[in-house]
């Protein structure tokens, strides 16, 4: 295989190709989105919550995510990697963001990218710094913003971005601009109105990426448990389902049970391992 490369997809992005990126969490999921070959895949801090239990994305421990990092890049195939930054790797200042940087880039070869959610610029001048210390420094760079999970509590929740005032509108169109500016090769747009993502998709000269900003950017994310029904069909509006995995995993996993209180499994003749008669006999 061969995995696709920044260049890679800003080439399909200038020819006006639809991008694809789909989060994954570990060795069998990284498998599938491989398979499936998606041009993208995000190691995503929601691994936090659709993973591992936890309330929010601020709870991930620095930690298990880089174990989760590793376990993704061990498995081969052609889509590109993105790693998400976790809260608490990157905010303490510029060095911790930079040298913690480095170490998940150093996880793996496989790593390509990393990933960064950023606020308002207003408010937020120090990660743009951050990132224009890292494109610096030829770290590869995706910009994260409108609903950025990390900052739900500066957010006041979970919420739409963009479409309560003018100056919200004006402050993520700046904020882009300025990502863009910064080094950034893409920009991830969360739960923006539709109307204004394909807005600044067409002022950017980089792919957005989109989840829950409609169908005018030049790409789509979509976290895997909710795109396959991992967790039920509990998931926000802007999730298509393609199937129902929890569904399916509990009925199959109901009929293993009742064929084990049942005795009809394992099979005798399927599942069972057999001995010759005479080497039976001189053991008893
Ligand atoms: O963590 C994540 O999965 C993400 C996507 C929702 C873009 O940041």
């Amino acid at each position: 295989f061969k995995a696709n490369t920044i260049h890679d997809i800003h080439e399909k992005y200038c020819r006006g190709a639809p991008l694809s990126m789909c989060t994954a969490y570990d060795y069998i999921t990284a498998n599938w989105v491989h398979d499936s070959n998606c041009d993208m895949l995000l190691v995503g801090d929601s691994l936090s919550m659709t993973s591992l239990g936890y309330e929010s994305t601020t709870d991930l421990p620095f930690e298990e995510f880089k174990y989760h990092l590793r376990s993704v890049c061990r498995a081969r195939g052609p889509a590109l990697i993105v790693a998400d930054m976790p809260y608490g790797s990157f905010e303490a200042s510029l060095e911790q963001g930079i040298s913690n940087s480095i170490e998940v880039m150093k996880l793996s070869s496989r790593v390509t990218s990393l990933k960064f959610e950023v606020g308002l610029h207003t408010k937020d001048q120090y990660t743009l710094n951050l990132v224009r210390e890292l494109t610096s420094r030829g770290i590869p760079v995706v910009g994260h913003i409108g609903l950025t999970p990390q900052k739900v509590h500066s957010l006041g929740g979970y919420k739409v971005q963009g479409n309560k005032s003018l100056n919200e509108m004006i402050e993520l169109q700046e904020t882009a601009m300025m990502l863009q500016k910064a080094g950034c090769w893409s920009l991830v747009l969360e739960c923006v109105p539709h109307k204004l993502a394909q807005y600044l998709t067409s002022q950017l000269s980089i792919p957005t990426i989109g989840i829950g900003a409609g169908s005018g950017t030049s790409g789509q994310v979509l976290v895997i448990s909710d795109l396959l029904g991992m967790q039920g069909s509990n998931v926000p509006k802007f999730v298509k389902q393609y199937t129902n995995l929890h569904e399916e995993a509990v009925r199959a996993i109901k009929g293993y049970n009742a064929e084990v209180q049942e005795k009809n499994f394992p099979n005798q003749d399927l599942h069972t391992f057999k001995i010759k008669e005479s080497l039976w006999k001189n053991f008893m």
